[in-house]
């Protein structure tokens, strides 16, 4: 399998640094309530053998006449050349991507953004923790993990949502698994049939021995959540440093021109999405965080 480094991936811009590119929809696969993966391939085979990204970048796809969303990239890094992409539908451009069929055109631009640290945690060990959708952006670097699992030491995943049906990629729970990755689920409230944890997804820490000197942190959710991961992997002494969020605010251009995603004085769009803590802390008073 042909594994990429992690060095950050430049986005294709034949000159124009919007350029989109047509891309055929592949392949729709149902993830949970109003939620699915839609596999994205170049039309152009040339574009799609120059295209490479890194775990947590994303893509901004375009619908003509509709509008155009930052989607991360969801798929193996291992193999660009087919690009997954899990979309909640949300509002106006999502729920018309919703109605997309294989075989349909979209246009389709990037890599944008900065990615999880996975060179840096070579050797370390990594906990992921993440809710709902945004297990979506943290699901190349578990790819990337198991690519290359002899690189990392103990991985833990703590992954929550509202409801058992709001989880995503169930069916890969065992394989991840199976490549030594513990996988902790909770839910927000008890329900039929769930017989794992209840409760919010930083309640999964005090089931955790973390080696906090060795131990990267990896999040991405709602932002009160990833506060609260914060607080908790500050109180086990986890370095700043080590703590690495993804800041999914509005997006507009996705390229620094427009200002839509800009958090004092960085544009998550360029130095964003993924920011240490310690890059991020100066920013961590301030409104939504
Ligand atoms: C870097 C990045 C990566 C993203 N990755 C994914 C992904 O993998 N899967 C996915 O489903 N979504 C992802 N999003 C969010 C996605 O871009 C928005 O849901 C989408 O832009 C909404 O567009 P819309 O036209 O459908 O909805 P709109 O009609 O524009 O908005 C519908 C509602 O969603 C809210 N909204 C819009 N953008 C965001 C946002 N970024 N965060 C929270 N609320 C928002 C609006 O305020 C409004 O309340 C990502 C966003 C960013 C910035
Ligand atoms: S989205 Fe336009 S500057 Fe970041």
């Amino acid at each position: 399998m042909n594994v990429p480094n992690t060095l950050t991936a430049t986005p294709m811009t034949n000159g124009n640094p919007m350029q989109d590119y047509p891309a055929v929809v592949t392949e729709i696969t149902e993830d949970a309530v109003a939620v699915a993966t839609y596999m994205l391939a170049f039309q152009d085979v040339d574009v799609g053998q120059q295209f490479n990204f890194s775990a947590g970048q994303f893509n901004m796809i375009l619908l003509p006449g509709i509008g155009e969303v930052p989607i991360s990239i969801s798929s193996d890094p291992g193999t660009p050349q087919s690009l997954g992409h899990t979309i909640r539908y949300a509002g106006n451009v999502t729920s018309a991507i919703a109605r997309l069929q294989t075989g349909d055109i979209v246009g389709l631009r990037g890599p944008y953004g900065s990615h999880w640290p996975m060179d840096k945690a070579i050797g370390q060990d990594i906990c992921i923790v993440t809710g709902g959708i945004g297990l979506a952006p943290l699901r190349p670097a578990i790819y990337e993990i198991i690519n290359k699992r002899d690189d990392y030491g103990q991985v833990i995943l703590l992954y929550g949502a509202r409801t058992s049906a709001d989880m995503l990629y169930t069916d890969e729970f065992d394989t991840w698994q199976n490549h030594d990755i513990q996988v902790h689920t909770t839910i927000d409230r008890a329900e039929e049939g769930w017989s794992g944890h209840v409760g919010v997804v930083p309640m999964l820490f005090y089931h955790l021995r973390l080696d906090p000197a060795n131990t990267l942190v990896l999040t991405c959710g709602p932002e009160i959540m990833m506060r609260f991961v914060i607080y908790e992997a500050l109180a086990r002494r986890i370095p700043r440093e080590n703590i690495y969020v993804s800041m999914e605010r509005n997006m507009k251009c996705g390229v620094g021109f427009c200002g839509h995603c800009q958090i004092g004085p960085k544009f998550m769009c360029k130095e964003g999405p993924v920011l240490s803590f310690a890059q991020f802390e100066p920013f961590f008073g301030v409104e939504d965080f």
